[in-house]
């Protein structure tokens, strides 16, 4: 069975304090849960190490990372530094940094590979803006930001990537995409895989909707069959509101 994933993205929020705090509320939480799925935080860079020490079954997320090993690029973190802090995952392709930081999809495919290569498990993004979506180019976005972000992947690569499907006009809205559209574009991205990797990494691919998802819509949102949980913004600041979407299973 796949595994389900809720994941906490709290962007540029919380200073350290606050963010310590709410690591603790989500790690004790996390032992009431009544649902199987995996909780992920992803606070900022100078909270990780911090936080790092105050979680056990919760994990630990970046927000992005350097497409460089090492070297003379001020101001960015390598795959290496979050390592070495006990970071797994990085999330990678969030719309945010594909809009206010042009990062495209060749430059995405350099960090996928990177993080891949120095044992993060990347929480790869796509989603179209709303003009895509209205203009019918919407699975033509999806396909072009996975099929170049998630080139040349082995199939053992693939086996520790989740995909998120974040589409932008839900992102912080209030607008949730209806069940019906996430599980249409979720499949659709399922369908995509098998045409470049195959069946089996298709199946056990965790696909998560990302998009103004709260407690009150996470229920018939993960009910879907293609659907495997969720990359949660607003509603990760609150520890008792991860843990109704979390519970929403
Ligand atoms: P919201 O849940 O605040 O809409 O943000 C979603 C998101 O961007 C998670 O990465």
């Amino acid at each position: 069975m796949r595994k389900r994933i809720v994941a906490g993205n709290w962007k540029m929020n919380t200073l350290l304090k606050d963010g310590m705090e709410l690591a603790k509320a989500v790690e004790k939480l996390e032992k009431e849960k009544t649902s199987d799925a995996l909780m992920i935080i992803a606070p900022p860079y100078t909270h990780l190490s911090r936080i790092k020490e105050l979680i056990q079954g919760v994990k630990l997320s970046a927000q992005n990372c350097s497409s460089a090993e090492e070297g003379a690029y001020t101001g960015e973190v390598s795959p290496d530094m979050l390592k070495s802090v006990g970071v797994e995952y990085v999330i990678l392709g969030h719309s945010e940094r594909r809009a206010y930081y042009g990062e495209d999809n060749e430059l995405l495919n350099r960090k996928t590979k990177l993080a891949l290569s120095k044992g993060l498990k990347p929480i790869f993004c796509c989603g179209e803006v709303l003009e895509e979506r209205e203009g019918g180019k919407l699975f033509d976005v999806i396909r072009e930001q996975i099929t170049v972000g998630l080139k040349d992947l082995s199939i053992e690569d693939m086996a520790k990537v989740v995909i998120a499907y974040e589409p932008v006009w839900a992102i912080g809205t209030g607008v949730v995409a209806s069940p019906e559209q996430a599980q249409e574009m979720h499949k659709f991205i399922r369908g995509l895989l098998v045409e470049l990797f195959n069946d089996e990494v298709a199946d056990n691919m965790t696909i998560l909707y990302g998009g103004s998802c709260k407690p009150s819509n996470a229920a018939e949102l993960f009910a879907n069959p293609d659907v495997d949980g969720g990359l949660i913004g607003g509603a990760s600041l609150k520890a008792e509101d991860f843990l109704g979407i979390v519970n929403a299973y």
